[in-house]
């Protein structure tokens, strides 16, 4: 769908925002009277009041210049950004399948033509990648979604940057939606090379280089598995020349059976998004490129797939991590820590990184504690962590933190080897959190967002939440970047 911003409307249907006031706004004047005032009559009539999420339809007469205009409800008071993003959600939901094809909504603020475009843009997203037999009444119709405005060039100018964002979301989305049998980690590798032609600069390790690494500790969630493991790494290097990078890690367990600690069958599919982290630094780094980023950012993901099989690890075997720790595997479902466990090391190996942010599908414990609202965010620095909350709260990606401490730590202790790989029931996102901080040097800025409840959608949705996949991350870290690293 195309997103355009104008002075001038021309469009099969026109929509109009009505706020509690039941006042029609001055754009809608001309043709409220053209129509012989069908427009004002439809506010306060039925439920229509222009509350928050309601909306009216009105047919105009034959000869109108449209042959629909919709009213849309905007509350009592001006709506926030989030409220933004819903109008231009829910507006675009209703009309996506009206048969028509132009939609113009008449909007007064740049700013606030922005959040309702974006609203629009995430709810326009589908994935029908592997339907063969949608009809034509099943796809939209909707092709162009026009916002008309007095300063065009400000409303474009601030929709840009978020329209980047939203990029990096449809990706995210994408690649978390794909089928496990689709998506392995050498055909992600493969669609990590092509955003080269997004001006990234990609590198994909195999597990030659690896082995020579000694990153045994991932390799060792990948050996139960056919597929060949990869550690994927994007360079978008838009800011200052020598300035230490921002450094994004992603899990990226293509399919979770749990390996010899085998999952439970009913809902095992989900595992199909445990590659939501590298999912979202992945299409952070597409919008970081697409908006032409002035920063300077490393994404790493650590891309496997966690199988049981004769040559699977097993509980009990001991793994050399490429920092020389060694892991005790207690259950071989807690592999998501050994996959980013080497990627934190390699991150703070090969490059400086200013900070580093991880994300990964990490706990079910995070689903228990915050449930699909709000990641759980994890940090050794209070400034990172404020900033990453505080991105979140702009963009509508939700943080909270929980915390750590030596308490949580020594739940780690192994009989034989310096860790164990889980903690046991109690605070299982901490004790999570806490092992990978094993693996952060004294000195190194490190936030770590589990994200296993809100990387795919389940329960109350948002207007824009139209796919499994949420996309969860890009909004948010392509926010922390362009408040703390451009200036
Ligand atoms: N990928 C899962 C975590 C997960 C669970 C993500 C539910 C999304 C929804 C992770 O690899 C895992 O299996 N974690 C175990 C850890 C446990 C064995 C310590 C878990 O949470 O049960
Ligand atoms: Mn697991
Ligand atoms: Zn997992």
């Amino acid at each position: 769908m195309k997103i355009t911003f104008t002075d001038t409307a021309k469009s099969e249907i026109v929509a109009f925002l009505v706020d509690e006031t039941g006042k029609l706004p001055r754009d809608a004047a001309d043709l409220d009277k053209a129509s012989g005032g069908l427009l004002s009559e439809a506010i306060g009539t039925g439920r229509f009041e222009g509350k928050a999420g309601q909306m009216a339809l009105v047919v105009l007469p034959k000869g109108s210049d449209a042959r629909r205009a919709v009213l849309v409800g905007t509350g009592k008071d001006a709506p926030d950004a989030r409220g933004q993003e819903t109008i231009g959600a829910k507006l675009y939901k209703a009309q996506a399948n009206s048969g028509f094809k132009t939609l113009d909504l008449f909007v007064d603020e740049p700013e606030a033509a922005a959040r309702i475009a974006l609203g629009a843009k995430l709810a326009a997203y589908r994935f029908d990648k592997y339907r063969t037999k949608l009809k034509p009444e099943d796809k939209p119709t909707l092709t162009g979604f026009k916002i008309v405005i007095d300063d065009a060039k400000a409303a474009r100018a601030a929709f840009k940057p978020l329209s980047a964002a939203a990029d990096g979301t449809y990706l995210a989305r994408d690649l978390v939606n794909m089928a496990p049998n689709d998506l392995y980690p050498a055909s992600y590798a493969s669609l990590i090379e092509e955003l080269a032609e997004e001006g990234l600069e990609v590198e994909i390790l195999g597990e030659k280089e690896l082995k020579k690494l000694g990153m045994n500790s991932m390799l060792g969630v990948g050996q139960g598995s056919v597929k060949e493991s990869k550690l994927g790494i994007m360079k978008w290097m838009g800011g200052k020349k020598g300035a230490d990078p921002a450094i994004l890690v992603g899990k990226g367990v293509c399919f979770d059976t749990g390996g010899i600690s085998l999952k439970p069958g009913a809902g095992m599919e989900d595992m199909r998004g445990d590659m939501g982290g590298s999912a979202a630094v992945v299409g952070t780094m597409l919008s970081l490129a697409k908006r032409k980023a002035k920063a300077n950012v490393i994404g790493l993901v650590g891309l496997v797939e966690n199988m049981p099989d004769g040559d699977a690890i097993r509980p009990g075997d001991v793994l050399t991590s490429a920092s020389g720790q060694t892991i005790e595997v207690q259950n071989t479902d807690a592999e998501g820590r050994l996959v980013l466990c080497d990627v934190l090391w390699y991150a703070q190996k090969h490059f400086k990184p200013a900070a580093i942010v991880d994300l990964a599908t990490l706990t079910g414990a995070i689903v228990i504690g915050l449930g699909h609202h709000h990641a759980g965010l994890f940090s050794n620095d209070d400034d990172l962590a404020a900033q990453l909350t505080a991105a979140g709260q702009v963009e509508g990606e939700k943080a909270w933190r929980l915390p750590l401490g030596p308490e949580y730590d020594s739940l780690l202790k192994s009989k034989f080897a310096d860790m164990r790989n889980i903690g046991g029931r109690a605070a299982g996102s901490i004790t999570a959190a806490q092992f990978l901080q094993r693996f952060i040097d004294e000195g190194t800025k490190w936030a770590h967002l589990d994200i296993a409840g809100v990387a795919w959608v389940e329960g109350k949705k948002a207007a824009h939440d139209v796919s499994w996949a949420s996309g969860f991350g890009p909004r948010l870290l392509d926010r922390w970047i362009a408040d703390n690293f451009e200036g």
